[in-house]
């Protein structure tokens, strides 16, 4: 179906519950691509930091989280049951751990702690460095990937985001309220924009889209043409 001699970089950048991981994941199985969630990579550290004890009572001790970070394994290994890969800390599953509201509110202090980066970033090129990747996060088209052949930066009205998130949520019996989500939401696009150490910013060649009132058939529609667009060109 499409020109796929030359495998690329897809780097999927944008706003939290965006959908990112939905579109990237299907984009990943459409085109026999590996697909790297990064915010599961933060995740995990702030949950191995929160079971570690360099985080309590809210407040992240960056010096002892950061004599951790030597501790912490990252491996991704797929599951064909949900199509996509399980993300694993020194062998342990933490999938289901990371998802929760208590991690989302811890992880924006963690993922701007600059050694934490580096050592996400050193990890993440490694993973796509024989290319034929989909990468999503917040700065995989400025920092980790800046030569990636198509960048998206991908938006959506925070309140429709909000709504995404908690259906989530309630659906695996959380019990969480809209207004806590939505909150959560807004703090997390404000942390991830003015943190000092790359914050969240379209990259100059990305392309937008806001996917607000799009289905995931929508969204395929308007990737296989940008996708072909760039194959073409290469
Ligand atoms: O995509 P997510 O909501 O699961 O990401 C969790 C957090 O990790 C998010 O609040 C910001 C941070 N993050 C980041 O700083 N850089 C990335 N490449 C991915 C995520």
């Amino acid at each position: 179906m499409f020109n796929q001699k030359k495998k690329i970089v897809i780097a999927i950048d944008g706003f939290s519950s965006c959908g990112k991981s939905t579109f990237a994941k299907a984009i990943a199985a459409r085109l026999g691509y590996i697909f790297i969630d990064t915010g599961a990579m933060y995740r995990s550290v702030t949950l191995y930091a929160l079971e570690h004890g360099a985080i309590r009572n809210g407040i992240v001790d960056e010096d002892a989280l950061v004599a951790l970070l030597d501790d912490i394994t990252i491996t991704f290994r797929f599951n064909p049951m949900r199509g996509a890969s399980d993300i694993y800390v020194n062998g342990d599953l933490v999938e289901g751990k990371i998802r929760t509201i208590e991690i989302s509110n811890l992880v924006s202090p963690v993922s701007s702690i600059g050694a934490v980066r580096e050592k996400l970033v050193a990890m993440q090129q490694q993973m796509g460095a024989s290319r034929g990747v989909v990468m999503d996060g917040r700065d995989i088209g400025t920092v980790v990937f800046p030569d990636a052949e198509l960048k998206i930066f991908m938006t959506a009205d925070p309140k429709v985001r909000a709504e995404r998130r908690y259906a989530e949520l309630t659906a695996k019996g959380d019990d969480v309220s809209f207004d806590e989500i939505l909150d959560n939401v807004v703090s997390r696009d404000h942390a991830d924009m003015n943190r000092a150490i790359s914050p969240l910013r379209q990259a100059d060649d990305a392309i937008v889209l806001d996917n607000s009132f799009m289905t995931v058939e929508q969204q395929m529609e308007w990737f296989d043409s940008q996708f072909e667009r760039v194959v073409s060109a290469l």
